[in-house]
């Protein structure tokens, strides 16, 4: 059966002391989730290390936010997935929809970078989901079929069971607007259709499935309670430990 996972999302908040302190709140308050439900901590790349020392030997796995579609050498600034690896991280998100919309991450470099995380021994999170403009034009369909497409079938069937994906509609992300439990429940089906057509229904059926966009511990029991809401990915409530836990909680 597959896994359920409530992954916090921190994007660029926190300073290095900050987010010590919340991976403390989050490890001390884990003790309250059923252990069915797998937590993770996405943070900045500087608090890796630190964070990493804090959550080892408990429950809570330790996530980077993205890693490099290079494996090494003259790319100023960049970490790579090895990097990532080497601070004691088992995870990367990749390909988040705000990557693709200020960082030009386009499905090309996502399966570099996919696959120098599994490479590497990363699991990934693997983020798709469609814009306003082509939710209105109702295009969400074919925007995520094409996101799946592009990047997950670059890979094999045996490589999926290392990645998880995260339904995050742009439009729901940080306004305050959740997609109703159907509408997110619709998406998620029909990725796991798009996922069983090509994989078989064998990965399809273990594939976890998050949620994402202004998930909150008020509508998280709704959205989990649908067949093919797997958990979710945490941007704005997973900076405080309550709410965080407070998700997982819904379960
Ligand atoms: P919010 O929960 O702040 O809407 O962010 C969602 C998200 O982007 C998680 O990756």
């Amino acid at each position: 059966m597959r896994k359920k996972i409530v992954a916090g999302n921190w994007k660029m908040n926190t300073t290095v002391p900050e987010g010590v302190e919340l991976a403390k709140a989050v490890v001390a308050k884990s003790v309250e989730v059923p252990a069915g439900v797998g937590l993770i901590v996405a943070t900045p790349a500087t608090h890796l290390c630190p964070v990493a020392e804090v959550v080892k030997g408990t429950r809570v796995e330790l996530s980077a936010e993205n890693c490099a579609d290079k494996e090494k050498g003259a790319y100023t600034g960049e970490v790579s997935a090895a990097m990532v690896a080497s601070t004691g991280a088992q995870w990367t998100i990749l390909g988040h929809s705000e990557r693709r919309q200020y960082y030009g991450e386009t499905d090309e470099k996502l399966v570099e970078k996919v696959k120098l995380a599994l490479a590497n021994s990363l699991k990934v999170i693997l983020c798709v989901g469609e814009n306003l403009e082509e939710r209105e034009a109702e295009r969400h369909f074919e925007v995520v079929k094409t996101q799946t497409e592009n990047v997950l079938f670059q890979f094999t069937a045996e490589e999926m069971a290392s990645i998880v994906i995260a339904y995050e509609p742009v439009w729901a992300i940080g306004t305050g607007k959740t997609a109703t439990a159907e509408q997110a429940e619709e998406i998620h089906a029909f990725i796991r259709k798009v996922l069983a057509d090509h994989f078989g229904k064998k990965v399809a059926a273990d594939m976890t499935i998050l949620y994402g966009g202004s998930c909150k511990p008020s509508n998280a029991k709704e959205l989990f309670a649908q067949p093919d809401i797997d958990g979710g990915l945490i941007g704005g409530a997973s900076l405080k430990a309550d709410d965080f836990i407070g998700i997982a909680l819904a379960f």
